[in-house]
């Protein structure tokens, strides 16, 4: 879950013996559904050929700029233009020399100098060369303005020496490049999410739970945190891995994840209740499992706590959001849990027929006092990122709003 996804990843390969680390970086990247074309100079197809990372990337490799044939089907100013990011791996010292100097005698530095896109360097070479007082002002020089240079990592290296010079791992490299289109939005806040389903015991080995599979929860809470916010997430039972940034507190009841929210609330400015809450928990659990003796069996409920209803009535209760899951009437009713609840926002889905619990995508309307926003239908985490922008902006726009009432407060006039 990155902020990888649906963007233009324009991957520029050179000539060092890491170049063959480049088809695994391609793997990865379009894991995180991120669109790669690669851009190779002639060094790098002596070492791995254009044909290996075109079958990874999906697309025709490109490498030459004076190639009428390729300048026709995508030349290097369209190449330029249809990049969200351009990233160099393995960048040679050769090829960083070539970019301080601004130079465009090849397809990649052409293509570098033409575009606007944010732009990285992961360096990969021998440790002498590294350290050579030429590339050190070289790095500078492209640090200074405004190219990240991801690494190099130290280590083994492919000539028998050992130290700084050795390329990013393909996951390192991942992660950074996403940090590029990170937000600042929610920069400084304190986001605290539920996620998943609960589950109340019947007895030692059954059950009471819901087909929630917590992936809404926390696609929120990765994009929280790629907006920049410490995100804590209490999730229920599910078989999903920890976003990163976000920590995560593990329960298993409506009771726990009520206790761990309010342990958690302190200082938090955000709230978002992704949680299918179990709504019902048996009133006694069995000591020993059930006999299946009678031909029917009562059980008696009661009602579990509402959690995000407790925490939004709290007099310092954080911006609060809700989802709605519903099956007819959504605006109706989920402007109706938005009052009772007294939300600030609250995420309406349409569930069952594929969609909502379960699915990988989703489609939401979001409603707050005065105004509503449609999510089409998308991947989750493409949601999540869109639905942290809009909490963003409406927390924001409280917050501010607040300080105004404040200041007229304390205005004698
Ligand atoms: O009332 P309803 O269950 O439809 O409300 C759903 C919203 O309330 C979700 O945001 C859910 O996480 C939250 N909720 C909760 N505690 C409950 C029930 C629901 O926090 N016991």
């Amino acid at each position: 879950m990155s902020y990888l996804s649906g963007k233009n990843i324009l991957l520029g390969v050179t000539g060092g013996i890491a170049a063959y680390k480049s088809a695994e970086l391609v793997r990865r990247l379009r894991e995180q559904d991120a669109v790669v074309r690669v851009v190779m100079t002639a060094g790098a197809m002596e070492f791995i050929t254009p044909l290996t990372l075109q079958a990874l990337s999906g697309h025709p490799v490109a490498t030459d700029l004076l190639d009428p044939a390729a300048e026709a089907a995508m030349g290097h100013i369209e190449l330029a233009r249809w990049a969200d990011a351009v990233l160099v791996a393995p960048a040679t010292a050769n090829f960083i020399a070539r970019r301080v100097h601004g130079r465009g005698d090849d397809l990649l530095t052409a293509v570098c100098l033409a575009s606007a896109a944010p732009q990285a360097v992961a360096p990969a070479m021998n440790r002498g060369m590294w350290e050579d007082p030429a590339t050190r002002e070289n790095i500078a020089v492209l640090e200074a303005r405004g190219i990240r240079v991801f690494g190099p990592a130290e280590g083994s290296q492919a000539c028998g020496d050992s130290g700084p010079g050795r390329l990013l791992e393909a996951d390192e490299l991942v992660e950074k490049l996403a940090g590029l289109f990170s937000t600042a939005e929610l920069a400084g806040c304190r986001v605290l999410v539920t996620a998943g389903p609960t589950r109340e015991a019947l007895d030692p080995v059954r059950y009471i739970s819901n087909r929630s599979s917590g992936k809404m929860g926390f696609a929120v809470a990765a994009a929280a945190a790629e907006a920049g916010a410490q995100v804590t997430m209490v999730a229920g039972p599910v078989a999903l891995q920890t976003p990163e940034r976000v920590e995560r507190i593990d329960v298993v009841t409506a009771a726990e994840m009520q206790q761990a929210v309010l342990g958690q609330l302190d200082g938090t400015d955000i709230f978002i209740a992704a949680a299918a809450v179990a709504d019902y928990r048996p009133q006694a659990v069995a000591r020993q499992k059930l006999k299946k003796s009678a031909a029917h069996l009562t059980l008696e409920l009661e009602r579990n706590p509402d959690i995000l209803a407790t925490v939004a009535a709290r007099e310092d209760a954080p911006f609060s959001v809700g989802f709605a899951a519903e099956t007819e009437s959504m605006e109706q009713n989920a402007r109706q849990k938005l009052q009772a609840k007294l939300l600030d926002m609250i995420a309406a889905n349409r569930v069952g027929e594929h969609l909502g619990f379960d699915a990988d995508e989703n489609a939401l309307q979001v409603f707050w006092e005065g105004g509503s926003a449609e999510l089409e239908l998308a991947r989750k985490s493409v949601l999540a990122r869109q639905l942290i922008a809009l909490v963003a902006e409406r927390y924001h726009h409280k917050h501010n709003d607040d300080k105004v009432i404040k200041l007229h407060a304390k205005d004698p006039a």
